[in-house]
């Protein structure tokens, strides 16, 4: 497994693969891994097959916090990360510095970014106004770096996989965007880096973010159901867990990510809650 660091090697390497006609699937994350990336990566090597190659970036984008946020918290191991991407056959780990990704940002030099208008509007974007301006820099600087035939999003950023999507076919990047499925901790909780921050009581109240995806399933399962009184539900529910605070929960069409006044099975639902310092997002088709 190669390590690779600076763009201009990355590309090097990306445009040899290229011309020996091998496939490259790309799976960006911010590292400290777990088995949700992974089956990303399995995804990747599925998508390009034996002959192909899966890079890995680990990169903790500092442009996608906020100044409030937990930057210089995020959890790191380095060490961890790459025993799980020998272990699962990646052949490339691209690991740039901020001076790599952003030539001279720390002398105020820098000055592109990457900003898509319409699906980065609420949820997240509405939480968090400067994180999508991150998350479609970086992810459009990575795209160039790696040159990659398919690059594997997770599902339980549903918007994050809606906006990149459209940011490469609004920006005709030559690859395809796939999203892979949530994967889930045996009591439902979705596998997040962020889990590591949580207290044994926070982590067993956790579970009320899937509790409030099937029981909104339930409640829409035969007839449809008014937003408003939805949203009052999963407030209630949210509310007989101490830790927990409802951020925002939102009931959307899973395209264009527009809300629904109505819930009805396929609607998508999405909710962000915090159990103490701890923001966790998860979604689901209802
Ligand atoms: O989902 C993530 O881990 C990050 O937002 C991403 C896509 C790697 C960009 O930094």
């Amino acid at each position: 497994m190669q390590t690779i660091r600076t763009v201009g090697s990355m590309q090097r390497a990306a445009r040899a693969w290229r011309r020996t006609d091998r496939r490259i699937g790309f799976v960006p994350t911010m590292g400290y891994l777990h088995d949700g990336h992974m089956s990303l990566v399995r995804e990747a090597r599925r998508l390009v097959g034996p002959q192909g190659i899966v890079v890995v970036s680990i990169y903790v984008n500092p442009t996608q916090f906020a100044p409030t946020e937990d930057l210089a918290k995020y959890p790191r191991d380095l060490r961890r990360d790459y025993s799980l991407c020998r272990t699962e056959g990646v052949d490339a780990v691209f690991l740039p510095s901020d001076a790599a990704m952003y030539p001279g940002k720390a002398e105020g030099r820098y000055s592109t970014y990457v900003v898509e208008e319409r699906l980065t509007q609420g949820m997240e974007g509405a939480s968090r106004p400067t994180h999508f301006r991150g998350v479609t820099t970086v992810v459009a600087k990575l795209f160039n770096c790696v040159l990659p035939d398919v690059a594997v999003f997770g599902a339980k950023d549903w918007q994050q996989a809606a906006v990149i999507t459209r940011m490469t076919t609004d920006l005709d990047f030559p690859l395809k965007v796939v999203v892979a499925k949530t994967r889930r901790e045996k009591d439902g909780l979705a596998m997040s880096s962020r889990n590591a921050y949580l207290s044994t009581e926070e982590r067993a109240q956790a579970t009320v973010l899937r509790r409030a995806l099937d029981a909104v399933k339930r409640a829409v399962a035969k007839n449809p159901v008014p937003a408003v009184e939805m949203t009052q539900a999963v407030a209630r529910l949210i509310a007989t867990r101490p830790a927990a605070r409802l951020d925002y929960v939102a009931f959307f069409d899973a395209k264009t990510l527009e809300p629904v006044a109505m819930v009805t099975r396929g609607t998508r639902m999405a909710l962000a809650v915090r159990l103490g310092k701890t923001r966790l997002i998860d979604n689901d088709r209802l």
